[in-house]
């Protein structure tokens, strides 16, 4: 499509918005192309299963993409993938994908309305935590979905995650109950669910963090 034409399409599109209209298609992705948001995330997961860019790919079974909506307005992301990920090719699968699950089912909001992703698509040896030279290899597959889901809020599980969309390098404690930003993008620092299987008094604050997370949610998404 023309560029000029492809314009004259987003305006309208635009102008029927603001008059309560509803569109598939159209919405903050603001532009007409997000229509292939799913086909190039398809294609960046193609690129990823063939990444060699670090050590991990020796040890992988699966890479561990992301799943989810892929016009989510929130995004959770964890840390790397762990045995029962890196079997099944999907994040948070084990233990503390099954708390993370229950813990969206407590704010209303299920696993396909979200995407779930991680820092790292690959296995760490004995869950090991994240090489800063694994991470640099890996971020751009993350980025590039943050991207194309673009998504309005970010729940990032625990401070690896924290660090790297926001430079934050204290304490998860300290930091909870505030908004960092990524690129725009509202992050709220939560604990990650693995965590809180250890630290049960850390449950109170993270239901605090869900709750928030609710609250925005819901300003952006009015419940009909
Ligand atoms: N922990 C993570 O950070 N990610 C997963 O996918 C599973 C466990």
């Amino acid at each position: 499509m023309g560029k000029e034409i492809k314009q004259l399409v987003v305006d309208y599109l635009k102008e029927m918005e603001k008059s309560g209209e509803e569109f598939l298609y159209f919405d903050r992705h603001d532009d007409v192309q997000s229509i292939d948001i799913g086909d190039k995330l398809k294609q960046l997961e193609h690129e990823c299963k063939k990444c060699r860019k670090c050590v991990l790919h020796r040890t992988r079974k699966n890479i561990v993409f992301g799943k989810g909506n892929d016009r989510a307005i929130i995004m959770l992301i964890g840390e790397a993938p762990g045995f029962k990920e890196d079997e099944a090719g999907e994040p948070f699968v084990g233990n503390a994908g099954q708390l993370l699950t229950k813990m969206l089912r407590a704010i209303d909001l299920t696993r396909e309305e979200v995407y779930i992703a991680n820092i790292l698509k690959c296995r760490p040896p004995k869950n090991r935590d994240p090489k800063p030279e694994e991470v640099d290899a890996c971020k751009v597959y993350l980025e590039k979905q943050i991207e194309l889901i673009a998504p309005q809020i970010i729940l990032a599980l625990g401070r690896h995650s924290l660090r790297l969309l926001t430079g934050y390098e204290g304490s998860l404690a300290n930091i909870r109950g505030n908004v960092l930003y990524y690129e725009g993008i509202k992050v709220i620092p939560t604990y990650h669910p693995a965590a809180l299987i250890y630290h049960q008094e850390w449950k109170k604050g993270s239901w605090e963090d869900l709750k928030f997370l609710r609250r925005l949610y819901t300003q952006i998404h009015p419940v009909k």
